[in-house]
């Protein structure tokens, strides 16, 4: 499919299913980290992420790449099921959408994992570990379409855990900038529209 109408500012998460033959509108690609990890992804979404790795790899000596991206909903059904029987059904709710419901689907959600001493944290443990390198990656998202999607102290309205490394591509820098200085997550932005652009 071209791409044509993607919606961008899709809201999906707990409240709001992903929409029905969503994917139809949506340009998914094939690409490869650094680490020849294969994902798919929307379009734009990743020549953004190219740009943000460029600016983060020059200028801060940050290596990001991708750990995760697009998934289909048995695919996050598997993730569900194993953090449910890894860590429990509380910790499964926390880090995981219910399949269906997860933002992944989209193509323009992104998981990123920092490389530090030539290993990339992947792991929940391990990207919470990361910390404050995370902050600077934060920092560049808006000039590049994309915003972090589950901030900290936010977690009632996203009912999502605070997730340093999932970051979404909502495709205006614009908006992404006057959001994060208003200090809204999505689901703020979604109830307030009428302040944006
Ligand atoms: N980790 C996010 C919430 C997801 O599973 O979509
Ligand atoms: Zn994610």
């Amino acid at each position: 499919m071209s791409g044509k109408n993607t919606d961008y500012l899709v809201l999906v998460n707990d409240d709001n299913r992903l929409p029905e033959d969503f994917e139809e509108t949506v340009e998914i690609i094939s690409v490869e980290n650094s680490f020849g990890d294969k994902y798919q992804i929307e379009k734009k979404a990743y020549e953004a992420f190219l740009r943000l790795r460029e600016d983060l790899l020059k200028n801060d000596g940050i290596q990001t790449e991708l750990i995760s991206v697009y998934r289909t909903i048995a695919q996050q059904e598997e993730i569900f099921n194993r953090y449910v029987d890894k860590f429990g059904l509380e910790y499964a709710k926390t880090y995981a959408a219910r399949p269906g419901h997860s933002e992944h689907h989209t193509g323009f959600a992104i998981d990123v994992g920092i490389v530090s001493d030539g290993k990339l944290a992947r792991k929940i443990e391990e990207l919470l570990a990361v910390g404050g390198l995370f902050e600077i990656v934060q920092k560049k998202l808006p000039r590049y379409g994309y915003i972090l999607r589950y901030p900290k102290g936010k977690e009632a309205v996203t009912k999502i855990g605070y997730e340093p490394w999932h970051f979404r591509y909502i495709d205006s820098p614009e908006i992404a900038k006057q959001m994060t200085d208003a200090r809204m997550c999505f689901e703020e932005y979604w109830d307030n529209k009428e302040l944006f652009i």
